[in-house]
């Protein structure tokens, strides 16, 4: 048995946005080491070095995902350069936390836009290509705040909660083309978005709410995306994947 056949994604390229830190950039890695040509997103201006410094062909493309009128301009510069798309993981994602009887409009308005509209609309325009291709892999990555309530996560749990049944639908219509759509939703994960809220008293009593006992690491949601991304995985789709430790289990 070739475990290429099971996990390898050579001549496969792959979109990624928020790749310049976090949960991004090890996805990136972890699919450029599995044969993938990855196209970085970010709106981080380091993006285009970070990409450099992956050995191989990969590009790094600056843009702010908010800019909903240019996400099929990005789906066109990776068809332009390799000639197809065959993977789009969105990534990037804000959390900004606030009581639910103080949450302002301008926040509300910019989580949903850069959680839920932006992956949803970059969807859209990668799909209409992967139809094309009559193959495609779309991961979005949600949170476990998509299936469980978070105090100070009004915002940020209904963007997550909808980006989950957004997937879910394009999963029902898009089966027939070769295309699946996943979401993967991780308890806290260890990078900055993550440390910013959860540190201290509050880190503490979170992780004793998680049979694991620990927060989770960039490179373990990392290794779900490149599963579910996986040719093997074809039969896996509109599936919400929880990789939270078991906290909402319990
Ligand atoms: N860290 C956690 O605890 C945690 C838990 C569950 C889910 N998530 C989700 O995982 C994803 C990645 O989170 P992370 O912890 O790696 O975050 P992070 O803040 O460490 O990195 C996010 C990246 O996205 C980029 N980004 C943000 N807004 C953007 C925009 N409008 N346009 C382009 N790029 C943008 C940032 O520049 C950054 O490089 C997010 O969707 C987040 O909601 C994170």
């Amino acid at each position: 048995m070739d475990i290429n056949t099971f996990f390898g994604l050579k001549g496969k390229t792959a979109l990624v946005t928020g790749a310049s830190a976090g949960i991004g950039l090890a996805i990136c890695e972890l699919l450029h080491q599995l044969g993938a040509t990855v196209v970085m997103v970010d709106k981080d201006p380091q993006v285009g070095s970070q990409a450099s410094r992956l050995p191989g062909k990969h590009l790094g493309i600056v843009a702010d995902l908010s800019d909903i009128a240019a996400l099929p301009g990005l789906v066109q510069q990776v068809v332009d350069h390799y000639g197809r798309i065959d993977i789009l993981v969105n990534n990037a994602g804000i959390g900004i936390l606030e009581a639910a009887a103080e949450v302002k409009k301008e926040s509300w308005d910019a989580t949903l836009l850069v959680n839920l509209t932006a992956p949803y609309f970059l969807s859209q325009a990668a799909g209409e290509y992967m139809a094309r291709q009559g193959y495609g892999r779309i991961v979005n990555i949600a949170s476990q705040a998509s299936v469980i309530a978070l105090e100070n996560h009004a915002a940020y749990c209904t963007s997550k909660a909808g980006l989950v049944i957004a997937s879910k639908v394009l999963a029902a219509e898009w089966g027939k083309f070769g295309i699946t759509v996943n979401t993967i939703s991780p308890t806290v994960v260890e990078t900055e978005l993550g440390k910013r809220y959860w540190q201290g008293d509050r880190a503490t009593e979170m992780k004793a709410k998680i049979p694991a006992g620990r927060f989770a690491m960039p490179d373990e949601i990392a290794a779900a995306v490149a599963w579910l991304v996986s040719e093997k995985a074809g039969m896996v789709t509109g599936e919400n994947l929880i990789v939270d430790g078991g906290y909402t289990i319990v």
